[in-house]
């Protein structure tokens, strides 16, 4: 059945991809089957990433243990690009000397390399991007043995929505839809598995029609930082967005910021936590040959990897606050759930910690596991639950016996 935003006219052309994509069967995805772990150079390295940056950055993946812990791609973001000669072929530029070399070394550290472009004429960054070159570019990622694209607005908007529709905001939405509709069939025909990451910041409600134009995941917010009020602010901003996400297509809060900036321990785990709450992509973002124990084991957390990449791919949902505490659940398989208790504000202790009202939240009393500690924890009625400021419990609650 239809939803009555199919009857909304500047959602017609996004509601009718939604619907197709509702009603065909849903074959086992190719790829993306859990959220995409990995590692991006933006968050760190911006507009400076080079080559030899890379090839750390995979290095180290192996040598932390990063890798066995699940993380997979190493993704070049912008800034790698260089010019198009007279048959239309992009080159990279002088920081990156060698693209199928580069995406050689990573496979054989039994990586995966991800590269960065947009369906306008430039990049965010002012590089060449894809626009008229679509299975140009699809063709070639595929023949450097790229593995994952991250596409992203940017110029897009200037080359194309606005000269074609200024004050006609269904059609600018109609030509986005259509330019992300265009990559993701090049790359469907590219004859490589490529992971299709969508990257417009999460307008005109893409989490309706991103998994109708082949994305894998698509960005649901503006740019992550590495400060508190971003990453609480991307939090906030993913609830009631969890039934749009599953196996093969996910919301992507943006990547980590874990050990980035001055984040504090407890935002530290509470940024992981939730964004494993989430079933969110992790991409760590932070200079790996400079990592500190500390946020190594944040980042290889084994419980934690294993509540993002739980095989039922359910997206938590806000089910409670309480000032500034929230609490949010997560079904995971085998009947399992995760229970996360966030203090966003200033710390719960002492006289007056944060009560967790398990019966009103449908969760059962009994023994459940601190992802953090590992330790044991019996859930009790009203328990009194104590946390510091920014910080989160996070727990797995067995199946009811
Ligand atoms: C945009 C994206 C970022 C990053 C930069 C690169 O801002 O949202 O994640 O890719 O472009 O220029």
């Amino acid at each position: 059945m239809r939803s009555s935003s199919c009857f909304v006219a500047a959602a017609l052309f996004a509601c009718v991809l939604a619907s197709s994509a509702q009603s065909a069967p849903k074959p086992a995805p190719t790829v993306a089957a859990t959220p995409p772990m990995g590692w991006n150079s933006w968050n760190f390295f911006a507009e400076k990433v080079t080559e030899q940056d890379i090839k750390n950055a995979a290095d180290q993946m192996v040598a932390t243990g990063m890798r066995d812990a699940g993380y997979v791609y190493i993704n070049i973001d912008d800034t790698w690009e260089g010019e198009r000669d007279a048959q239309g072929v992009l080159h990279p530029n002088a920081k990156f000397p060698d693209m199928k070399g580069l995406a050689d070394y990573v496979h054989a550290r039994g990586l995966k390399l991800g590269i960065y472009s947009g369906p306008g004429a430039k990049t965010c960054g002012g590089y060449t991007a894809s626009l008229g070159h679509e299975e140009q570019d699809a063709k070639m990622y595929a023949a450097w043995g790229v593995d994952y694209l991250k596409y992203d607005l940017c110029s897009f908007r200037e080359d194309v929505m606005y000269p074609k529709a200024l004050h006609d905001k269904p059609e600018q939405a109609r030509l986005m839809i259509a330019a992300y509709d265009k990559m993701g069939k090049a790359l469907e025909s590219s004859g490589r598995p490529i992971v299709y990451s969508l990257c417009q910041y999460g307008w005109d409600s893409v989490w309706e029609w991103g998994a109708s134009v082949g994305g894998n995941l698509w960005r649901t917010t503006g740019d992550v930082e590495a400060n508190w009020p971003s990453i609480y602010n991307i939090i906030s901003e993913q609830a009631g967005l969890a039934k749009y996400s599953g196996p093969g297509h996910w919301n992507d809060p943006d990547m980590l910021e874990v050990g980035n900036g001055r984040l504090t321990l407890e935002e530290n785990h509470a940024h992981f936590s939730m964004w494993a709450m989430l079933a969110a992509p992790l991409l760590a973002g932070n200079d790996l040959p400079k990592m500190k124990p500390e946020i190594k084991a944040i980042l290889t957390n084994k419980d934690v990897i294993a509540l993002d990449q739980d095989s039922l791919g359910q997206q938590a949902r806000r089910v409670y606050t309480d000032g500034e505490v929230e609490v949010w659940t997560r079904p995971l398989a085998g009947g399992a759930e995760a229970l996360a208790v966030l203090n966003a504000g200033p710390e719960r202790v002492a006289t007056h910690p944060f009560h967790l009202p398990l019966a009103a939240l449908d969760l059962h009393a009994g023994p459940a596991k601190d992802l953090w500690t590992g330790k044991t924890i019996v859930l009790q009625e009203n328990m009194p639950v104590e946390l510091k400021r920014h910080d989160i419990l996070l727990l797995r609650i067995p199946a009811a016996q």
